[in-house]
């Protein structure tokens, strides 16, 4: 749906007053490799997508925050000083509210809004909605209330929802890559520090192919919190050998290797073993991408997905099966899952010539083995979140 259409729902659901609309977008991410480092202190890969939150708004006079969204029957009404009241009871509005709430922790004086709300990206799909939508709803409530907007703040602000209204302990990388994210480049992110490096991506011939299982497993948000539990425990394994260090992300391969031995506990040695070789692999493939040596980016996508499938155990049975078939294909470089895991999505690097083949080939695979429909999205990276100006 095009802006001019959301500004007309805009104005059934809620009248017109007369007051301007304004328009706001922040789009989901796909993240190349680094995949369960960023709460590590490691470095990610990111890149912003086409498919976003498209959010149109609009100034009250009192204090109350009123949401709708396209292909929901719902409205959730608050006024600003209740919204706590709500945490953990709404069937949609939660990311929305918890942004809310954690700009005004951190200061903002907020106006009351009506905001309406339109996605494309596929919810609970790894891909980032919930960043598309934190992030949208930070960058207009803080433009709305006339704040200054630093994107990396409300990347944070975003974060901290997540975490706090929502549950789920997550790292910074989604928030940031839909903040921040540029049109034909990947985001190299060190998330210890949130420097950050745009790396363009000269993949010339190629296709970056992200295929939805269309599925999510239950256990997704409490084993997400189960390992960065396991990471913490390792953690301090690790510092009793190496007392300077205060991430896992500063634990070469070799000083892993030499210390293992610290962690008895051998599952959460692999959960460690898997941090250390995997911010290893970040810096290869973004070496690799600057370097245009797309076949050893390939192979460290491969090597990502054994390591999350083997020692981090995040993945499922249907990305496995993705991962492996498409590995199999002519012209596919790298094939792994991206984002939190179990179900969600896998992103391909496939020769520009091969993509049809295999959509075609792992669609039918894909129908035959778990009698659902696997989806395809042939994307490019977009920018991070912006006004849109109407
Ligand atoms: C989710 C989290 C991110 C990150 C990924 C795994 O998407 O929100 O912070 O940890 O999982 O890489």
């Amino acid at each position: 749906m095009e802006i001019p259409e959301l500004k007309k729902i805009f104005l059934d659901t809620f009248g017109d007053d007369g007051k301007e609309l304004r328009a706001f977008e922040a789009p989901g991410r796909v993240n190349l490799i680094g995949e369960h480092i960023d709460y590590c202190g490691g470095c990610v890969l990111p890149m912003a997508l086409g498919m976003k939150t498209t959010l149109i708004a609009r100034r009250r006079r009192d204090n109350v925050l009123r949401l709708k969204a396209t292909d929901l029957d719902v409205t959730v009404e608050t006024d600003i000083e209740k919204i706590e009241e709500l945490c953990g009871k709404l069937f949609w509005g939660e990311y929305q509210l918890g942004t809310a709430l954690e700009l005004i922790k951190d200061g903002y004086d907020l106006c009351g809004c009506d905001l309406l709300y339109h996605d494309t990206v596929p919810h609970g799909s790894g891909l980032s909605s919930s960043a598309a939508t934190e992030v949208s709803t930070a960058l207009a409530l803080s433009k709305l209330s006339g704040k200054e907007t630093d994107m990396i703040k409300l990347a944070r602000i975003s974060q901290m929802a997540e975490k706090n209204f929502v549950g789920v302990e997550c790292g910074i990388m989604d928030q940031f890559a839909s903040a921040m994210g540029k049109r034909g480049h990947a985001i190299f992110l060190d998330c210890k520090t949130l420097s950050y490096e745009y790396i363009p991506l000269d993949i010339d011939g190629y296709k970056i192919v992200i295929t939805n299982t269309n599925v999510k497993h239950a256990l997704g948000s409490s084993e997400y919190n189960e390992r960065r539990r396991e990471c913490r425990e390792g953690l301090s394994g690790f510092m009793r050998a190496m007392s300077d260090i205060s991430e896992l992300s500063e634990v070469s391969p070799e000083a892993f290797e030499e210390n293992k031995g610290l962690i008895k506990n051998l599952t959460t040695q692999k959960r460690v073993r898997h941090i250390v070789y995997e911010c290893e692999r970040v810096k290869l493939a973004a070496g690799a991408l600057k370097s245009r040596d797309l076949a050893l980016f390939g192979e460290l996508m491969n090597k990502s997905h054994e390591s999350l499938r083997d020692d981090y155990e995040v993945s499922c049975p249907e990305l496995d099966f993705i991962v492996k078939e498409g590995q199999k294909l002519n012209g596919v470089l790298g094939v792994r899952m991206t984002g939190g895991g179990f179900g969600g999505c896998a992103v391909a690097l496939v020769g520009g010539d091969a993509a049809d083949n295999y959509i075609d080939r792992i669609s039918r695979g894909y129908r035959e083995k778990f009698s659902r429909d696997a989806t395809f999205y042939i994307t490019e990276a977009e920018d991070g979140a912006h006004e849109v100006f109407i």
